[in-house]
């Protein structure tokens, strides 16, 4: 026999019942079965309310009727610098933040390795490496994917502690208003930011999981910010780094059970090439820019903080969560 008390949820979907079937006779011998036959409604509220009894609560709204846990929001500190050491693999190294990040690890005595587009033509990046014997550079090209294998191939010994992938490009601001698209530019900048990024996270990930720190970092940007979105220019750049934020987020949960952290870290508005492009077509001025020193300094400080907790956490340079 069923027990019956107060809350019983049996007891109330019989007295609902009940009251549906027009009899306040819960313990009377008259079979439901029969009276229910010849009432479809009554059948209809029966089967609802088994349902709702043998189906966990997000079953009906699909997951989106529990309140979500509430966190205490992460804060890094940006100027709390470190001893840490190890190897990190940075792309796009030739120049702006790149070259930054790459000067500030080699001289805080990490083992650098380098990547340039054309590392023959990359000056200021073989003069880093000429002054310190821990910087290599190397070719890589993120449209190139034969050519990151290759590379991973190479490296194939070497763990890497931090994969930094900072190469990306914004392509011409002009050819990104509504009205004028270019679609073979919207493509190639995907083809770099996103799948690029992607693919250098797949071929170099084994270096990364035989590695003490085990980071795999995307430098990616407040632009990518749906929640924080506030005007509509250069657009594809933008896709392509929120794409790029959910093919990482999408990463960081397939690779957590490996301990491999995944770090999404914007750069902060940082005077490089790109970021002139994009004001110059905005008609601003960059008087607000931080310059590269002050962003890899603080990109560093997050990095050498952020942990397996926090993986796929949106990062500012600030050290505070953004939206997504
Ligand atoms: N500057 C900012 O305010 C800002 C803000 C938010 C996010 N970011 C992000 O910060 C990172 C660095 O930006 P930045 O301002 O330093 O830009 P940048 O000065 O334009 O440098 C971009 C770097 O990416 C490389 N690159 C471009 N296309 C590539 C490809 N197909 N394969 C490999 N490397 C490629 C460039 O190489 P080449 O010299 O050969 O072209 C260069 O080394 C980017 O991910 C950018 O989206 C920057």
């Amino acid at each position: 026999m069923h027990r019956v008390d107060k809350q019983d949820p049996i007891l109330t979907m019989w007295t609902a019942l009940d009251k549906l079937l027009g009899s306040n006779n819960l313990s009377g011998n008259r079979t439901m079965l029969s009276s229910i036959s010849t009432r479809p409604l009554a059948l209809v509220a029966l089967l609802t309310v088994l349902t709702s009894l043998a189906l966990p609560d997000s079953s009906f709204a699909g997951g989106h009727n529990k309140a979500p846990k509430t966190k205490k929001p992460v804060q890094l500190d940006p100027t709390l610098r470190s001893d840490i050491t190890g190897t990190v693999l940075i792309t796009g190294a030739n120049r702006g933040i790149g070259l930054q990040l790459a000067t500030n690890y080699a001289k805080r005595g990490w083992t650098v390795i380098a990547t340039a587009r054309k590392p023959k033509k990359a000056d200021d990046l073989n003069a880093l490496a000429k002054a310190h014997e821990n910087v290599s550079v190397e070719y890589m090209d993120l449209l190139d994917h034969k050519g990151i294998d290759k590379l991973a191939n190479k490296l194939k010994d070497i763990p890497i502690d931090v994969l930094l992938n900072n190469a990306a490009m914004l392509g011409d601001p002009a050819e990104q208003d509504f009205g004028t698209l270019d679609y073979k530019l919207m493509q190639q900048i995907y083809a770099v930011n996103t799948v690029g990024t992607m693919k250098m996270s797949e071929a170099f990930f084994e270096h990364v999981a035989a590695s003490e720190q085990k980071k795999i970092v995307a430098i990616t940007s407040l632009q990518a910010s749906i929640g924080a979105m506030r005007e509509p220019l250069i657009p594809f750049y933008k896709m392509s780094k929120t794409a790029l934020n959910m093919g990482m987020k999408s990463t960081s949960k397939r690779v957590k059970r490996k301990k491999v952290t995944v770090a999404l870290i914007s750069p902060g508005a940082v005077d490089t090439r790109m970021m002139n492009s994009a004001l110059d077509h905005a008609g601003v001025k960059g008087n607000f820019l931080i310059t590269p020193q002050e962003s890899a300094e603080a990109v560093i400080n997050i990095i050498d903080q952020y942990n397996l907790k926090m993986t796929g956490t949106f990062m500012s340079h600030r050290g505070d969560v953004i939206p997504w």
